[in-house]
């Protein structure tokens, strides 16, 4: 306290430090297997880490790169969004490359919202959106998938019934973490249907673009009318296993991109120099790159979902990302911050619970999310040692 006002300001009061850092901290001092935090335990392309090395010692991004990011990184992201979705961007004035998608989330969200403005976002969120919202002064509203047959389904009921003439606009993320869902054509159809009848902008978070094991991933900003009305948010953290490199991009509208470089500019103006040309390169790998890492990860969720349903947990198995959501009642617990906090102690594994991604953290409370975007010998111990919570 100074003044006697607290230090942290009121936008930012309600949120403490994350689950993450409680809970790998709480990995580190039990010596539990970490499931909790969505990293990866090795590293990708050793073609990419190398690339990086050789941008290093050419001199390559080791000053200021250019604000928008470096021309080679914006045509291959532009190479990527055509080749993939068949969407044409200009990698001049439709690019921005941002600090991790962290980043661009925020830029976006602080460049595009006045105070009081609203923000749909579907709960459970990454944790970061609640409090970028803040920072922004927005208000949040969110729209809660439901659990129901195995899978979390978007209500488009709701949806709409959520939009109110404040509503600013819609904060999406497919896949979908933390419960692995992909929406699926006809709801984004309804998305996009929505944002044009009401007007309003959407911020896709895709991040997990390329961890589609059932379904397809298919681009918000692909919809009739969507183009110039969506800001889409990547990241090569996810899909090149470099979580630490912190390089993400923005597909949108030159406009968009003008009002979201304008927030940006000042919070890290840019990033990662060298690790630009890297990703760049990245972008460009073989179809086969992408095809071998997304069906490592089918099995390693076919593998941590199979040990989790044996130990008794039910299990959402995800259609997408690297996360898979348990329901901890048939092992008779109700309370997943509690189960959570003990599990370390009772079997050596680290999970974090879902509650901490929702407003109302009743409806999150019975859910436990475990990542398996580990090494396969690190899961099948982990799958080890879950197997003692089973009910006997
Ligand atoms: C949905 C979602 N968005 C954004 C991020 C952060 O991405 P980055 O590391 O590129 O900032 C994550 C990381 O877990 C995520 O799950």
């Amino acid at each position: 306290m100074t003044q006697g006002r607290p230090l942290l300001n009121r936008r930012l009061a309600e949120f403490g430090t994350t689950i993450f850092a409680e809970m790998s901290a709480l990995a580190v001092r039990t010596g539990s297997i970490n499931l909790g935090q969505g990293f990866p335990d090795t590293d990708g392309p050793e073609e990419v880490r190398e690339a990086a090395v050789r941008a290093l010692r050419a001199g390559h991004g080791n000053q200021y790169p250019p604000g928008s990011g470096v021309p080679e990184l914006r045509s291959a992201i532009t190479e990527h969004q055509h080749r993939r979705y068949g969407l044409a961007y200009d990698p001049d004035t439709e690019v921005l490359v941002t600090a991790g998608a962290t980043e661009a989330v925020a830029a976006a969200l602080l460049a595009l919202l006045e105070p009081g403005d609203e923000v749909v976002a579907l709960e459970p969120y990454y944790d970061s959106y609640a409090a970028c919202i803040a920072m922004a002064g927005g208000t949040r509203v969110p729209v809660t998938l439901h659990p129901h047959d195995g899978a979390y389904r978007l209500d488009l009921d709701e949806l709409r019934a959520a939009v109110t003439p404040r509503t600013r606009l819609i904060l999406l993320n497919t896949p979908h973490n933390p419960t692995g869902t992909v929406l699926s054509r006809d709801e984004l159809a309804a998305v996009a249907e929505l944002a044009c009848e009401r007007d309003l902008l959407v911020v896709t978070d895709e991040v997990y673009e390329h961890l589609v094991f059932e379904g397809e991933h298919i681009p918000l900003a692909s919809f009739p009318g969507m183009r110039e009305r969506t800001v889409t948010v990547s990241s090569a953290g996810k899909t090149f296993s470099f979580t630490g490199w912190k390089i993400g991009w923005i597909t949108a509208s030159p406009e968009l991109v003008t009002a979201v470089r304008s927030a940006k500019q000042f919070l890290t103006y840019v990033s990662g120099g060298p690790l630009q040309y890297a990703v760049a390169e990245a972008l460009r790998l073989p179809d086969s790159y992408f095809d071998e890492l997304r069906a490592d990860l089918r099995a390693k969720r076919d593998l941590l979902s199979g040990g989790l349903t044996e130990a008794g947990f039910e299990v959402y198995r995800p259609a997408g990302t690297y996360f898979v959501t348990t329901d901890i009642r048939p092992l008779g617990e109700r309370d997943g911050l509690a189960f959570c906090r003990a599990l370390p102690e009772r079997c050596g594994v680290v999970a974090v619970p879902n509650a901490v991604f929702y407003d109302h953290r009743d409806q999150g409370a019975p859910f436990v999310r475990f990542a398996f975007c580990k090494r396969t010998e690190v899961l099948t111990e982990a799958v080890g040692r879950l197997r003692s919570l089973a009910v006997r």
